[in-house]
C-alpha cells in the first residue's frame, strides 16, 4: 500500500495491491479524477483528455485546450463556474449568495484513519488503513473543505467522507454535502440496486444507464426498506464472477441519496451521500460539519469480488470487535408463538421444550409492556406488565436463566404512543408540527431524539434493565417511518437539521448503551430490515432482515442482502409451516437449509411441534454446531443470481478446506433436465469427499465440470452438498 506524490507535487497516486487512485490538480486549482480501477505499477500522466472544441460552452480559463470544467472528471464538484452536473457540495456563505470556487490547497498523508465524531465509520490501525486528507479552500466565502480517501491494504476498499470548515466570522448554510463523487469515464454501464418493500426486502434490480440522473432515495428518516443505500455500476456483461464493479454504500441509518448522472458525453459522475431534499445546516463561525462516511469499492471479478470486500470490511473493519469472531447463540424467539399475548406458562413451556432442543438463548419479543394484546396498547413507559409476567423481568430472566438458557428482551426506544404516561408527562417529547393534528404509524409516534432528556430517557430505560447483568441479548426495533419531523427546541434557521439530527441522537444512544454492555449482542430491526444498513452494523452484532419468515421468499431476501453483508451480521429463522406471513407449507428441513449458513433460529410455536418435528430440531441444531466456524469465518458466495429457475449458495472456509452448498430449484419445470453446478473456489490440486453421496471429486472437476443435480418433481426444492477435504 502506498500514497506518493508525482510532477512536483501535482499528481497523488494511492495503490495496493488490487486498486489505485490518481489525481491531478490542474493549474494549481482543480482537483481532478485521473483514475480508479486495477491497480496500475506506475502512472504516466499520459492519458489525459484531449478536448474538442465546442460551441455553447464555458470557458475556464484553463491551461489544457478547449477544456471547460463541464467536460473535466472532477474529486469536489460544485455549481456556478461552469460544471453543469450534480454536484457534491452547495452552500450558501455569509454573501447570501449559493456559489463556490473550491481550489487545491494542499494534501497530507494522516498517520491514523480520522474517526467521525458522533459517527459510525470504519476502522484499521496503520498497517491496514492509510488515509490521504485533501483541504480545498474558496477564500472569499472562507469556507475549507478537507476530503478523505482510506484506502484499505488488502482489498479494494476506499472509505471516503468530507468536512466542511466555516473559518469566515458569519453563519453559512450547508444545503448539500454528499460524502462522495466519483467521475468515471465514458463507457457503457449497468446500474444495480436493492429494492424492497416490508417483508420483501432487498430485491436486485438492473438496468443500463442512460443519459441524465438516475437516483435511488430515502425520504422516510431511515435507510429503509424501501432502497438499500447502496447502488454498483457494473460493466455491461457483469455477473456474479465477471466484470467491473464499482459498489458505493453509504454508512448512514437517515435519508440518503444515490445517484449517477450520465453527461452529454457519456461520462458518469456516481455520488451518494446524505439526501439534500431533507437537509440544510447552518455552520457557525469556526465550525465544522462531517458527512457520514461512504464506501468506495472496485472488483474486476464481478458482484461476488465486491460482496468479498464488503463482508471483509463489515466483519473485521466496522462492527463491535466483540462480535467478530462470537459464534451467535441458536435462538427461539416469542414473536410468531405468541405475538402481544405473553405470559409465564407460556415461556416456561416453550422454554422447557427448547432446552431440550439444544436452544441456546430465549428472546422474549414485543408484549411484555403491552397492557393488551395489540400494538394499540401503550408504548414508550417500559414498564413490565406483571399480569401478564409476574415478578417482572427479573423474574422471567431468573426463569430462562434457571433452565441454562440465556435471556433477550424486545425494544423500541424510539417509539412512544398517545396513551402512555410518558406522553402525557412530556407531550414535547415527540416529533410533531404545532397546530397540525400528527400521523400515527403502528400507533405511535417517535421521540425527538435530538433532544438531550430524551436521549437520557432512553439510555436510562437501559440501564434499568441491563445494569444487573439479567439480559444478555437485545432486538432493538423501530417500526415506522418519520412524519412530522420538527423539534421543539431547534430554532427557526435549524429546521433543516432535525432528520440528521434524529440520527445523530441515534447514534449517541446507541454508542453510549452498546459500549457500556459489551457483553450483550444486540439485534437491530425495523420492520424486519427497514435500517439494515452499515451504520446499524457499527453497533450492533447482527440485523434481522425481514418479518417474512418463508423459506421460498428468504432465499432471495438473504441473496440480496448478502450482496453487501456477511453471513453473520444476518439473522435468519425457521418459523411455523404454513408460513404466517404467506401462507405457504415448507417442510422442516427446507425452512432450516435456507436458515443454516446464517445465524440460525427459531421463532414457532414448540408446542405446536409433534415428538418427530422436535427431535428434528434438536437434530438440526447439533448439526448446526459442528459447521457454525464457516457461518462465523467462511467466504459466501451467490452463483445464478441471474438464473430464472436456479439459485445457489456456497460458503467455503478460507482454507478451502470444507465447503457447503445449498442450490434451491425454484419450480418444477420439465423444460429443465438437471443442472450442472460449478464449485469454483475449492482447491483443483487435491480431492473432495461430499458427505451425503459418500462421493469423491477433484477440486478441479468441482471448479470445471461441476455436480449434476437431478431435476426433481417439486417446487422450491432444495439440494444440500457439503464438501471435505479427503
Ligand atoms: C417488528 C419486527 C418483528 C417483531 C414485531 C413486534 O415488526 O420486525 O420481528 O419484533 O415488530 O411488534
Amino acid at each position: 500500500m502506498s500514497i506518493t506524490f508525482h510532477k512536483n507535487n501535482r499528481i497523488v497516486h494511492m495503490k495496493n495491491e488490487t486498486i489505485s487512485y490518481i489525481m491531478e490538480v490542474l493549474d494549481g486549482k482543480y482537483l481532478v479524477h485521473c483514475y480508479f480501477g486495477k491497480t496500475l505499477r506506475k502512472y504516466h500522466d499520459n492519458g489525459q483528455d484531449y478536448f474538442f472544441k465546442r460551441a455553447y460552452n464555458t470557458n475556464n480559463h484553463l491551461s489544457i485546450e478547449h477544456a471547460s470544467l463541464d467536460d473535466i472528471q472532477l474529486e469536489l464538484p460544485v455549481r456556478g463556474r461552469g460544471d453543469f452536473r450534480i454536484p457534491v457540495l452547495s452552500i450558501i456563505p455569509e454573501n447570501g449568495i449559493e456559489y463556490l470556487d473550491l481550489h487545491f490547497k494542499e494534501w497530507n498523508i494522516l498517520s491514523e484513519k480520522p474517526k467521525l465524531p458522533g459517527m459510525p465509520s470504519t476502522f484499521g490501525n496503520q498497517t491496514e488503513v492509510e488515509t490521504l486528507e485533501i483541504i480545498c479552500e474558496d477564500k472569499i466565502a472562507k469556507v475549507r473543505v478537507y476530503l478523505y480517501y482510506s484506502m484499505f491494504h488488502e482489498k479494494g476498499i476506499i472509505a471516503r467522507h468530507q468536512r466542511i470548515e466555516n473559518y469566515g466570522d458569519q453563519i453559512i448554510v450547508i444545503r448539500n454535502a454528499k460524502s462522495l463523487s466519483l467521475d468515471l469515464p465514458s463507457q457503457n454501464y449497468d446500474w444495480i440496486s436493492l429494492y424492497g418493500t416490508h417483508a420483501k426486502e432487498a430485491n436486485l434490480q438492473r438496468f443500463t444507464l442512460h443519459h441524465g440522473i438516475q437516483k435511488i432515495e430515502s425520504v422516510r428518516g431511515s435507510s429503509s426498506l424501501q432502497h438499500q443505500p447502496f447502488f454498483a455500476l457494473l460493466s455491461p456483461k457483469t455477473d456474479e464472477f465477471h466484470g467491473e464493479v464499482y459498489g458505493f454504500h453509504l454508512i448512514y441509518s437517515g435519508n440518503f441519496i444515490a445517484e449517477a448522472e450520465m453527461d452529454q458525453f457519456g461520462k458518469v459522475r456516481a455520488q451518494i451521500g446524505i439526501n439534500p431534499d431533507t437537509f440544510s445546516w447552518q455552520l457557525k463561525a469556526g465550525d465544522v460539519f462531517t458527512t457520514p462516511e461512504a464506501i468506495l469499492n472496485y472488483s474486476q471479478h464481478g458482484l461476488n469480488e465486491m460482496s468479498q470486500n464488503f463482508h471483509w470490511l463489515y466483519q473485521y473493519h466496522l462492527m463491535p470487535k466483540q462480535f467478530e469472531n462470537m459464534k451467535r447463540p441458536v435462538l427461539l424467539n416469542s414473536w410468531e408463538a405468541m405475538y402481544y399475548d405473553v405470559s409465564r406458562d407460556k415461556i416456561k413451556e416453550q422454554t422447557d421444550l427448547a432446552k431440550e432442543a439444544g436452544i441456546d438463548l430465549f428472546v422474549l419479543d414485543d408484549g411484555w409492556f403491552r397492557d393488551g394484546l395489540t400494538s394499540e396498547s401503550p408504548i414508550g413507559d417500559w414498564k413490565c406488565m406483571e399480569f401478564k409476567l409476574p415478578g417482572g423481568i427479573k423474574s422471567v430472566a431468573k426463569l430462562v436463566h434457571d433452565k441454562g438458557l440465556k435471556f433477550g428482551l424486545w425494544f423500541e426506544p424510539e417509539a412512544i404512543s398517545q396513551n402512555s404516561q410518558l406522553y402525557q408527562q412530556h407531550p414535547d417529547w415527540i416529533l410533531y408540527v404545532p397546530s397540525y393534528a400528527m400521523v400515527e404509524g403502528r400507533h405511535e409516534y417517535l421521540l425527538d431524539l435530538s433532544r438531550t432528556d430524551v436521549r437520557d430517557y432512553i439510555v436510562h430505560t437501559f440501564d434499568t434493565y441491563l445494569k444487573d447483568g439479567d439480559i444478555d441479548y437485545v432486538k432493538w426495533d423501530m417500526n415506522r417511518p418519520l412524519t412530522d419531523v420538527n423539534s421543539q427546541l431547534l430554532e427557526k434557521g435549524q429546521k433543516g437539521e432535525i432528520y440528521h439530527r434524529y440520527v445523530l441522537g441515534l447514534y449517541e444512544i446507541l454508542e453510549r448503551i452498546t459500549k457500556t454492555y459489551t457483553n450483550v449482542l444486540f439485534e437491530g430491526c425495523s420492520s424486519g430490515g427497514a435500517r439494515f444498513d452499515p451504520g446499524i452494523l457499527y453497533y450492533v452484532g447482527q440485523n434481522w432482515c425481514s418479518d417474512n419468515t418463508d423459506g421460498f421468499d428468504r432465499v432471495a431476501i438473504q441473496s440480496g442482502f448478502s450482496m453487501l453483508y456477511p453471513p453473520i451480521s444476518m439473522g435468519s429463522h425457521v418459523s411455523i409451516a404454513p408460513n404466517h406471513q404467506t401462507g405457504r407449507y415448507t417442510s422442516l428441513d427446507t425452512r432450516y437449509k435456507v436458515a443454516k449458513l446464517f445465524n440460525l433460529g427459531y421463532e414457532l410455536d414448540l408446542k405446536l411441534c409433534d415428538k418427530h418435528e422436535l427431535d428434528a430440531i434438536h437434530l438440526q441444531i447439533s448439526n448446526y454446531k459442528t459447521m457454525q466456524e464457516l457461518v462465523l469465518n467462511g467466504r459466501f458466495y451467490r452463483h445464478d443470481t441471474f438464473s430464472e429457475n436456479y439459485q445457489m449458495w456456497s460458503l467455503y472456509d478460507p482454507k478451502k478446506e470444507e465447503c457447503m452448498v445449498m442450490i434451491f430449484q425454484k419450480f418444477y419445470t420439465p423444460l429443465s433436465a438437471r443442472g450442472l453446478f460449478k464449485i469454483p473456489y475449492l482447491d483443483s490440486d487435491v480431492n473432495y469427499y461430499e458427505i451425503s453421496s459418500q462421493k469423491i471429486y477433484g477440486g478441479d472437476e468441482l471448479k470445471n465440470i461441476g455436480v449434476s443435480i437431478p431435476l426433481v418433481q417439486e417446487d422450491f426444492h432444495i439440494f444440500e452438498l457439503h464438501f471435505k477435504m479427503n
